[in-house]
């Protein structure tokens, strides 16, 4: 019996034809992720895979699509509800909460990296387990962090050179905007009930404003002449938006505001914002997120507002993939130690272990029938350098030591082998940082 790995998952391999897959392509993304979480002072929270599943039908939202139909939900030995985690705004504001983090900063900034988990349709772009990116700042509301996330958010996929990204903006307005609006929808909608797919039925009573963003082509008719959320702003909501409009222009963020976007996500007031791609097909959002006024009160916190983004890992290195963006070449092995004969091997085997003793990335071919074999085979898995040890060489004390990106070969003598690659690889690692 041949084990399959469950619908909806996938592998990350050290090789793969699925180049997105691959590890080395990850830890790349993980890189440029931590260096920009540093450079704008995130500090990194971590916190488990699953939670109790209140705190996500309570902070997500019960008539979210994530907590009503995808939510991975066990029973615990005790019985206890469980859920995996769909998202991670949530968790965190649960760990700001109990671990009394409030008094520790004026303005709470982390960032996080993490497997999320929601039961959907598998399809390309769309994975039972996947990865997020996010941020999430605690804080008094502040229009200069709303800029900063997105600034943030942008400045992730210049790092990463990606192209023809588009940013999409909106304010869904507090609660007072929103319920104004939620009763203009509803009149518009009305004449349209029958008409409507029976996903918008549903949400016509219990989210009206998801109907807005639905992706059933008649909905999407139906509602393109329905009135625009940014004309029920309240004052202060109406306030805060044009003040985070007027700094993206000044910054020279190209922008363009959809007054129908409004996020699957119950938590979200005022900006709400995401980062799409035409590039990746039906599933087009990279990443998203807005900011949520009263998620942390809700949840038993302080009276204090959040803004946040998560981004999909997944969608982002397939991006990477499809645009041919750089990725850096593997460093390692640095050298690959090909030893011809017994003896040799035997050398071979202490002198590996030392240049890894001296943090030097080194593997040694421990089955060489010929020489030509052995090489090809350290290209393949990308070596930068063999170094052949032969009894001869042994008896002459002097290895050759070749580069297999320039062909550049040379002699060391046995004395010096050691520090000879050290001083090779200090330098090969500067001209690779
Ligand atoms: P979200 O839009 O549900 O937001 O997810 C963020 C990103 O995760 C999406 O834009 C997408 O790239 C990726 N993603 C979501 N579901 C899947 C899936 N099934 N397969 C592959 N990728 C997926 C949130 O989760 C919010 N917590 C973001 C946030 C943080 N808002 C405020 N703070």
């Amino acid at each position: 019996m041949q084990y399959q790995i469950p619908k909806g998952l996938f592998d990350i391999l050290p090789y793969s034809k699925e180049e997105w897959t691959i590890s080395s392509k990850w830890h790349y993304l993980e890189k440029i992720i931590k260096k920009l979480s540093i450079d704008y002072n995130y500090e990194e929270i971590r916190t488990p895979i699953f939670e109790k599943t209140e705190l996500f039908t309570r902070g997500v939202g019960e008539s979210s699509d994530i907590v009503h139909k995808e939510l991975y939900t066990f029973l615990d030995k005790a019985k206890r509800e469980m859920s995996l985690r769909p998202e991670g705004t949530a968790s965190i504001m649960r760990a700001f909460i109990e671990n009394s983090l409030l008094q520790e900063r004026k303005t709470h900034k982390f960032f996080y990296i993490g497997p999320m988990f929601r039961y959907d349709r598998p399809q390309a772009g769309r994975y039972r387990q996947h990865h997020q990116f996010g941020v999430e700042v605690i804080g008094e509301k502040c229009v200069e962090i709303d800029f900063e996330i997105i600034d943030l958010l942008l400045n992730l996929f210049k790092r990463l050179e990606l192209k023809n990204l588009k940013l999409l903006i909106n304010s869904v307005g507090d609660l007072e905007s929103r319920e104004n609006y939620k009763n203009a929808l509803l009149k518009y909608l009305k004449p349209y009930f029958n008409n409507l797919s029976e996903d918008s039925k549903m949400r016509f009573e219990s989210n009206p404003l998801r109907i807005l963003d639905s992706k059933d082509l008649n909905d999407i008719k139906i509602v393109e002449n329905a009135p625009s959320i940014l004309e029920f702003l309240s004052e202060g909501s109406k306030t805060h938006f044009d003040n985070l409009l007027a700094l993206l222009k000044k910054a020279k963020i190209e922008f363009e505001v959809n007054p129908k976007l409004v996020r699957g996500l119950d938590y979200y007031d005022d900006v709400v914002f995401e980062v799409v791609s035409n590039d990746l097909g039906a599933q087009s959002s990279l990443g998203g997120g807005g900011r949520y006024g009263t998620l942390l009160k809700n949840l038993g916190g302080p009276n204090l507002s959040g803004v946040g983004f998560a981004c999909g890992m997944e969608r982002i290195l397939q991006l990477m993939v499809k645009q041919n963006v750089f990725f850096p070449k593997k460093n390692y092995p640095f050298v690959y130690i090909i030893p011809m004969g017994e003896k040799a091997k035997e050398y071979s085997i202490f002198l590996t272990r030392e240049l890894r003793n001296h943090f030097i990335p080194t593997e040694i071919d421990l089955h060489v029938s010929k020489l030509q074999k052995a090489l090809a085979y350290a290209s393949k898995i990308e070596a930068a350098n063999v170094l052949i040890i032969g009894d001869e060489e042994l008896e002459k004390q002097k290895f050759s030591f070749k580069n297999l990106e320039t062909r550049n070969q040379e002699e060391l003598s046995l004395e010096n082998i050691k520090i000879e690659i050290q001083k090779k690889y200090l330098k090969y690692k500067e001209r690779h940082a």
